[in-house]
């Protein structure tokens, strides 16, 4: 069984993400999806999200790509996820290209996927605001 992993805020949930989850889960069997935490936006990525991460978990759990939702409370984690859900292939949109290169290391292979062009969730929220 080929497993797959990947990381992300899924705030708004919109058909990029489901773009996303859709390719990640063709790469192997199993896919984890591991889902920012409150806290750790606040703190590490300076982002606050429209929904709570319960919601934004909840949300993400019900698509039937993914296998399974897991909390995301550090950047150091990636290396302990790889080893701990025995991940075959670590992937992430390609907003994010060669930033996570160095999980090769960890034995498993790392894809970047291209992004569905124009759609994000601070431009939703941007364009609602304007729209006011
Ligand atoms: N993603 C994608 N295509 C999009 C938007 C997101 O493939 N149009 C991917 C990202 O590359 C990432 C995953 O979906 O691998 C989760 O992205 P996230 O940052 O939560 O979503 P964004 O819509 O990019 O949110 P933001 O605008 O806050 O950065």
């Amino acid at each position: 069984m080929k497993r797959v992993i990947t990381y992300g805020t899924f705030d708004l949930l919109h058909y990029g993400h489901i773009n996303l989850l859709k390719r990640a889960k063709a790469l192997g069997d199993y896919l984890i999806v591991v889902v920012s935490t409150d806290e750790f936006n606040a703190k590490e990525k300076q982002k606050k999200s429209y929904f709570s991460y319960e919601a934004r978990k909840a949300l993400v759990e019900a698509i039937r790509y993914v296998d399974l939702v897991i909390p995301e409370t550090c950047w150091e984690q990636k290396r302990t996820d790889i080893h701990e859900y025995h991940i075959d292939t670590f992937v992430m949109g390609d907003d994010w290209t060669g930033k996570f290169d160095f999980l090769k290391e960890e034995g498993c292979e790392v894809v970047y996927l291209p992004r569905t062009p124009e759609v994000s969730s601070s431009q939703i929220k941007e364009d609602l605001q304007e729209k006011k």
